[in-house]
């Protein structure tokens, strides 16, 4: 994927600037905490299972996988923001089943890790080149794997969202339903659920 890093430097720096926002800093309110608690129940977490979470952030998310993954089981988390990267790993506090990196998805090595599942939580839409990492992040599942794309609002309002926020992020919109339908299909994928709704956006595929 060439090309790739020129954007995702610009995003980078966006998202560096954004470190200390309450949007991507602030602890979760109990409504977000019932939202990810919804998303984690459809997509099956369980201990021992090797989870992929791009776009890990401060590292909210990260540290409740890795709590409920245990010590068998492992998060791996890359992520282009220097400073989202230094965030996270101080709110790892040391767990040993996270692996932090500061890369972009696109560049991730292509040794394939037989994750069990791909958890993209707020960061689908920034993905560039959605056809190409969705390929990739379906090279890197184990057979039957899953792949969760989740955010706490629904697409009219994060793309409506992203549109207005910086320029970096104006094109990173959540593709309407028949385009994602063409993308996972591409990948390999079977969509189990979608829901676009006032509860948010969760979308559910399994690899055929
Ligand atoms: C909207 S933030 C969400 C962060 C976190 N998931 C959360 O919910 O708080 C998107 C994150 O994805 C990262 N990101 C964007 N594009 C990425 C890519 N291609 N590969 C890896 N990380 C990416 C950004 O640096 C940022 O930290």
């Amino acid at each position: 994927m060439r090309g790739v890093w020129a954007v995702n430097r610009s995003k980078a720096q966006f998202f560096n600037s954004q470190v200390g926002e309450p949007w991507a800093a602030a602890e979760y309110t109990a409504e977000e905490r019932r939202k990810i608690a919804r998303m984690i129940d459809a997509a099956g977490v369980r201990p021992g299972m090797r989870v992929l979470q791009p776009g890990c952030g401060t590292g909210r998310l990260t540290v409740i996988l890795a709590d409920l993954l245990g010590p068998a089981g492992l998060v791996v988390a890359p992520d282009i923001s220097p400073e989202m990267v230094a965030a996270c790993l101080r709110r790892i506090a040391g767990r040993s089943n996270v692996r932090l990196m500061n890369t972009a998805i696109e560049d991730l090595d292509d040794d394939r890790d037989d994750f069990d599942l791909v958890i993209c939580h707020n960061v689908y839409p920034h993905f560039d080149n959605k056809r190409e990492v969705t390929k990739k992040l379906a090279s890197l599942l184990r057979s039957s794997g899953k792949l969760v794309v989740s955010h706490f609002m629904n697409s009219a309002w994060i793309n409506d969202l992203h549109r207005k926020t910086h320029p970096s992020v104006l094109n990173d919109l959540i593709p309407g339903s028949e385009e994602m339908e063409r993308i996972l299909s591409a990948a390999g994928f079977r969509i189990d659920v979608v829901q676009d709704d006032e509860q948010g956006y969760l979308l559910l595929a399994t690899l055929r």
